[in-house]
């Protein structure tokens, strides 16, 4: 990637204009195991990522790595269908690279999906979580480095990152409530260790994974208005005498995917 990373996401957004008539104003993220409302998308155009000027490959097993652009019910969407994650070597501005292209194509609002291991007791596998807040444990921020003000602020509000008012739809739209909690991301890949689930649980988090929070940081940076869900694909380890494996995760992502597709299908004329 060159240093103008204004230019860049510019390019990325016409390569994106030039392959479609659709200008949506709502970007949905699909994580592991959770591509099931990608089967919803009406009239769409399906672009590779390797196809867009300057987007990071994808590269984990559950992730196909296109953005589909078209309609959920009736609404323009832009759709990334799998992501890329700091563990399979990618600087937190190559991950978020995607993030600014959306936000330079006009993207307003996103709901960001994932997989995480449930940290609070109360929460079981398959249990689809609405992201209230979150806690940065990679060490890393994707912000380090000079600011570009046409892209935002230095210094910016983080109090709000997921938008209490669009919790509030999403329960609204929820056939049942929903719970709420707090997000720690990690780096990865190895899964946690059972002491570190307890520091985390102490430490006030509900919720383990490894995506997600650095892509929200860009986001909010751009004043993209987020909505995070998680779906509990395991319990954290330590939780259960189970050891956690990639497959249940993804398995886990399959079994609620239609649930998550209703949800999304719902809420989206909300969101335009
Ligand atoms: N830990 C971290 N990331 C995850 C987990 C987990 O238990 N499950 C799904 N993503």
């Amino acid at each position: 990637m060159g240093d103008d990373l204004f230019a860049n996401a510019s390019a990325a957004a016409d390569f994106i204009r030039s392959r479609t008539s659709l200008a949506p104003k709502v970007a949905i993220v699909l994580g592991s195991g959770l591509g099931g409302v990608a089967a919803e998308i009406a009239d769409r155009t399906s672009i590779a990522y390797a196809e867009i000027p300057h987007f990071p490959r994808s590269t984990a097993e559950g992730h196909s790595g296109n953005l589909l652009l078209g309609t959920l019910n009736n609404i323009p969407v832009a759709v990334m269908q799998g992501r890329v994650h700091g563990y399979e070597g990618y600087s937190p501005s190559e991950v978020t690279f995607p993030m600014r292209a959306l936000g330079r194509l006009g993207i307003h609002r996103i709901v960001l999906t994932n997989a995480a291991g449930g940290i609070n007791t109360s929460y079981s596998q398959g249990t689809l979580v609405l992201i209230r807040d979150h806690i940065n444990f990679t060490g890393l921020n994707p912000l380090t480095g000079p600011n570009d003000d046409r892209l935002g602020l230095r210094f910016f509000d983080m109090s709000d990152a997921y938008s209490t008012r669009l919790r509030a739809l999403a329960q609204k739209h929820s056939p049942t409530a929903l719970s709420e909690g707090v997000y720690v991301c990690v780096s990865g890949p190895s899964y946690e260790t059972p002491a570190e689930i307890r520091a985390f649980r102490t430490m006030g988090a509900d919720l383990v994974g490894m995506s997600t929070v650095h892509e929200v940081i860009v986001a909010r940076h751009m004043q993209i208005e987020v909505l995070g869900i998680s779906c509990v694909t395991n319990m954290a380890a330590g939780v259960l005498p189970e050891k956690i494996n990639h497959l249940e995760v993804l398995q886990t992502g399959k079994r609620v995917e239609r649930q998550l597709a209703a949800l999304l299908t719902g809420i989206v004329p909300e969101l335009d």
